[in-house]
């Protein structure tokens, strides 16, 4: 049995409503899937014993249903997002009661929805996989620090640098860190990604690896400024994005693909290649979906 399946057991357990939904996704891509929740599951029960995969299901259905409610206001009123970047601040990155429960969501949102599912193979193979030989990966928004910790267990010659400004983030990456085997291959830091803008020499990474960060800043652009900084001339980056998605944390309304590509344009780089993928909801003004794209510098 795939040890991935703890945390689909313990979401038919606490909530079976979701259930379904998710085991068809997951069955429909098993090999991507169980790609990332084999080896979280391993890491997750070393770290925090059996017990978080209950924790894992009742923040995963707390935030699936938050989100539902959060999209639908936004579909009724049109406002995408109404209160303050200090507010967010406090009540998710810095409050530790939100934050736990929502970052093992943020992980298990790329197995269980279909939105997401397909950024697992396209993260692994247009980057992860494409990578030269002892890649050095930079990660803002790191969060749980997943990404960055599969990244090195599909290939061990890769080194990864996490930061991310949420305290409580950092913290379940550093002990899903020190259980993983790959801590001597990483780093983890609290750190305003914004700070990054002309930190360290430029052009030393090789990899850039910024997922759902975006939607996540003020101006995005800056963002894009700083990929372009801090890669190298040969490198790439895997970018994501929600596109007309809202939540709770999401302070920037993407309403187009084609504002990423402008964006990424406008700091030098394009875009080589491109996923996007959401619901077909007839009838809705907002579709959300999730964008995954590669770039490169524009030479
Ligand atoms: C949806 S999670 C994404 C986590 C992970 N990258 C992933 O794809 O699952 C968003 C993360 O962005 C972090 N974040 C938001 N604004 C940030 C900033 N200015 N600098 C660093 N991290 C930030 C939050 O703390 C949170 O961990």
């Amino acid at each position: 049995m795939h040890e991935g399946e703890k945390f689909l057991e313990a979401l038919q357990r606490k909530a079976k409503l979701l259930y379904s939904s998710v085991r068809k996704t997951v069955d429909s891509f098993p090999d991507d899937c169980y790609w990332l929740l084999d080896p979280l599951a391993r890491w997750t029960k070393a770290a925090f014993g059996d017990e978080a995969f209950e924790l894992a299901a009742n923040g995963y259905a707390r935030y699936a249903l938050e989100v539902n409610q959060l999209q639908q206001g936004y579909e009724n009123s049109g406002v995408f997002f109404s209160g303050t970047r200090d507010g967010v601040v406090q009540e998710v990155y810095e409050n530790p009661e939100y934050m736990i429960p929502y970052m093992w969501a943020a992980i298990l949102i790329y197995p269980y929805w279909p939105s997401m599912v397909r950024h697992i193979a396209f993260l692994r193979d247009r980057f992860i996989k494409a990578l030269p030989e002892g890649a050095a990966i930079l990660e803002p928004a790191c969060g749980h620090g997943a990404l960055g910790l599969l990244a090195i267990e599909e290939r061990n010659d890769l080194r990864v640098d996490g930061v991310d400004l949420s305290p409580a983030a950092i913290d379940i990456a550093e002990r899903l860190r020190a259980v993983s085997g790959h801590a001597a291959n990483s780093t983890l830091k609290v750190m305003d990604a914004l700070d990054l803008q002309q930190a360290g020499e430029p052009g030393r990474y090789q990899g850039v690896l910024a997922a759902m960060l975006a939607e996540h800043l003020h101006e995005p652009q800056r963002l894009f400024r700083i990929i372009a900084h801090h890669l190298h001339p040969e490198g790439r980056c895997f970018f994501s994005t929600a596109i007309e998605s809202a939540q709770k944390d999401h302070v920037f309304e993407f309403r187009t693909e084609a504002q990423v590509m402008t964006m990424a344009a406008d700091a030098g780089l394009r875009v080589v290649d491109l996923i996007s993928d959401g619901p077909r909801r007839p009838g809705v003004k907002y579709r959300p979906r999730a964008l995954a794209a590669i770039l490169e510098h524009r030479n």
